[in-house]
């Protein structure tokens, strides 16, 4: 399992200091939440906070964009120095387009579903897409409960990008600690991102190496 602290759990304060921390923990990926204030009810921040932080580690940084129009700002992502750049299927934006505006800069492209949205609305795009990220809590805030009823989605997502000969990476977010990582190893996720479950953690190194061996022996 690969695992990728959310840096919404971090001490804004000293936002660079947190990835070094979380660099040294372990972490296979860096989760950067941006949130608009109207997609959902939180605002976070934007790429200027990102590419300011970007040079403090070589970890790839997974941008997960909670914005209404992920097509009018993906070109900032991009610039910021991103890696990923996954935004929701059930934004305004034209969902072809904006993949392909990802894909075009060079970075992978993926599509959140949040938990009312089935997995059928990602099949139309899985051929033009890197990963899925599947969400366990409603999107907006750290600290949330786990959805496990939400995990079944990644077997029919995997089934169906088997059907049409694309490979597609799975990743989950929301409400995953010691306490819920088997799941979702279990269910063949290939990515977790832990917000609270890392960061709240008195020894970061350790939670994440707990983590992995949990879903090693899941
Ligand atoms: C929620 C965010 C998550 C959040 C996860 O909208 O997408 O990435 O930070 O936090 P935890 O792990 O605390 O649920
Ligand atoms: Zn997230």
């Amino acid at each position: 399992m690969k695992i990728a602290p959310s840096l919404l759990s971090c001490d804004f304060s000293k936002m660079g200091e947190e990835i070094v921390r979380m660099d040294k923990a372990g972490a296979d990926y860096m989760h950067l939440d941006v949130m608009d204030g109207a997609f959902v009810p939180n605002i976070t921040f934007g790429a200027p906070v990102i590419k300011a932080v970007r040079k403090f580690t070589d970890v790839p940084f997974d941008v997960h964009l909670m914005i209404d129009n992920p097509l009018d700002y993906a070109d900032d992502f991009v610039n910021a120095g991103a890696d990923i750049i996954t935004f929701h299927v059930e934004a305004k934006s034209d969902i072809q387009k904006t993949i392909d505006k990802i894909n075009g800069a060079g970075v992978k492209a993926g599509l959140v579903i949040k938990p009312n949205t089935p997995a059928s609305a990602v099949f139309p795009y899985l051929k033009d897409i890197y990963m899925v990220l599947i969400m366990t809590v409603e999107p907006g805030f750290g600290g949330q409960s786990f959805m496990a009823d939400m995990l079944p989605k990644a077997a029919e997502i995997k089934a169906e990008a088997q059907r049409q000969g694309v490979s597609i990476v799975l990743e989950a977010d929301g409400g995953i600690n010691a306490g819920t990582i088997q799941q979702c190893a279990k269910a063949g996720i290939d990515i977790c991102v832990s917000g609270t479950g890392v960061f709240k953690a008195d020894d970061p190194k350790k939670a994440i190496e707990e983590l992995k061996a949990l879903s090693d022996n899941a």
